[in-house]
């Protein structure tokens, strides 16, 4: 197994905030340099790179079973590994901050029954099972074998691993199995692929999957910029915008988009 390597910057901050760090180290390895342009790069600089670490540092501990969970995931082989080809990596985890916030959401709706769509190595799943109540289930919808069975060997060692209820296949064809079950949700994370995003915001809604007044997240709605940067768009990036605009156009719902690491969007369906 390879040593892991630092993770690379996958959030819209982290990477201004690496860019200035660039910038700063070529700006003051050059000959003639202004000492005020210098004092203002390195201030901005600062701001970007220290915001993270603080906001972390502020916010209340991981439970030690998530922080396990963090640490086997960082230690996976991805690229090699028999999750197939490098198609997941570790970056994909959704980490501390946005677990505790999932974490407390689900507490402050009293959601009962969630729903995640795109699991991976379970974070996000167990961080809402910690939130949900004794009595509470979170159905987590993954499609890779290899990342759901690291998630449930991790669940197994948590206190709360078996509210987790795990769904393998494509989330859409899992989704159309959970409406015809008659299922409803409270809570939703939506944090599978990107493209599937337009899809699975129209099932949940067309197809009766969320309870009255539930709140849907929905991650990576800033996807590193491109959705307002204008030029070098991934389909990724197109993706998002295109799901970002159909939201905004989509007059059933409410939302507000946050800027918390990759972009969290908050969506609920206004009363009829
Ligand atoms: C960004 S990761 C999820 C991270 C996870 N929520 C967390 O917080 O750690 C996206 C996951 O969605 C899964 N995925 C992608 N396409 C999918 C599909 N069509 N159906 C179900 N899962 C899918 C991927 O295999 C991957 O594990």
């Amino acid at each position: 197994m390879s040593a892991p390597t630092a993770p690379r910057p996958v959030t819209p901050l982290a990477i201004l905030a690496a860019s200035l760090a660039r910038l700063e180290e070529e700006v003051t390895s050059g000959d003639a340099v202004d000492g005020v342009v210098l004092a203002q790069l390195r201030r901005a600089r600062e701001l970007a790179c220290g915001l993270d670490p603080y906001v972390v540092a502020c916010t209340t501990p991981a439970s030690p079973a998530l922080a396990a969970l963090a640490r086997r995931t960082d230690e996976e082989d991805w690229g090699s590994g028999p999750a197939g080809g490098g198609v997941l990596e570790r970056e994909m985890l959704s980490g501390h901050l946005e677990g505790q916030t999932l974490k407390m959401l689900v507490r402050a709706t009293r959601a009962t029954r969630v729903l995640e769509i795109g699991m991976f190595t379970g974070y996000s799943a167990l961080a809402m099972a910690e939130g949900v109540g004794e009595h509470g289930v979170v159905v987590a919808l993954e499609v890779d074998e290899h990342a759901a069975q690291l998630a449930q060997e991790c669940f197994a060692d948590s206190p709360v691993g078996d509210r987790i209820s795990v769904r393998l296949g494509p989330a859409l064809a899992t989704l159309e199995a959970l409406a015809a079950e008659g299922e409803v949700f409270d809570f939703v994370f939506v944090d599978a692929d990107k493209p599937g995003y337009v899809d699975y915001f129209r099932t949940l809604l067309d197809r009766g999957l969320l309870a009255p007044g539930a709140l849907v997240c929905v991650d990576n709605t800033l996807l590193q910029g491109e959705p307002y940067l204008a030029e070098g768009r991934s389909a990724n990036g197109r993706a998002v915008a295109a799901f970002n605009q159909a939201v905004a156009d989509d007059p059933r719902v409410e939302q507000v988009v946050l800027p918390l690491r990759d972009g969290l969007t908050l969506i609920q369906q206004v009363e009829a």
